[in-house]
């Protein structure tokens, strides 16, 4: 019988080339078919191993990884929240998963840290923004008990997409 180690910790410059495949992989997987293509390739041409070379680099920048049998298969970002008119202290920037690790509850663990290593930085309160579009998303959120909080209209391109706050208190 073999063990498999999950770790979710948090990132190093060594994560970045991971980091970026997760990113390439994930960001193709939920956004094709909803941003538009060029917008797309342009947002993630922004984002390869050096942006996350440098994010991870950058001490407080709060980027953790999710380590599945020594591979990076995750990331979220988070820090305070940056919406002030939203009463929260938090905020997750991204939170995102190989596709092949989807699913199996892998998500819902780094969450749960993410949350634990804001609570520990005092910034108590929660929110996530995520594409009304990005159903997979909205649902994740809704089963870990977010609430919707706000709603804002974004361009993404010709495309005009709605984002959706999520809250937790
Ligand atoms: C969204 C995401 C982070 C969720 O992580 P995950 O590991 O797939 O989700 P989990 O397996 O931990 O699921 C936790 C709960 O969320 C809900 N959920 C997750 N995916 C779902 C889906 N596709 N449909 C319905 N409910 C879903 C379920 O209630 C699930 O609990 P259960 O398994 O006990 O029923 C991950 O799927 C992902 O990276 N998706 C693509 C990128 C993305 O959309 N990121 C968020 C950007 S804002």
């Amino acid at each position: 019988m073999s063990t498999v180690l999950i770790d979710i910790r948090p990132a190093c410059s060594r994560d970045a080339v991971g980091i970026s495949k997760v990113h390439d992989e994930a960001w193709e997987t939920a956004y094709r078919g909803i941003i538009p293509a060029v917008t797309l390739g342009k947002m993630m041409a922004r984002r390869g191993p050096d942006y996350w070379s440098r994010l991870t680099a950058r001490r407080g920048a709060g980027t953790m990884v999710l380590v599945f049998d020594g591979e990076v298969a995750g990331y979220a970002t988070l820090g305070p929240n940056r919406v002030k008119r939203l009463a929260y202290g938090g905020e997750i920037y991204e939170l995102y998963l190989m596709p092949t690790h989807q699913g199996i509850g892998l998500g819902r663990r780094v969450f749960r840290e993410a949350r634990k290593v804001l609570n520990a930085n005092k910034l108590n309160g929660l929110v996530v923004w995520a594409l009304e579009d990005n159903v997979q998303a909205r649902q994740f959120y809704t089963a870990l008990g977010g609430v919707e909080v706000a709603r804002t209209i974004e361009p993404f391109g010709e495309a005009k997409l709605t984002k959706i706050a999520f809250g937790w208190t």
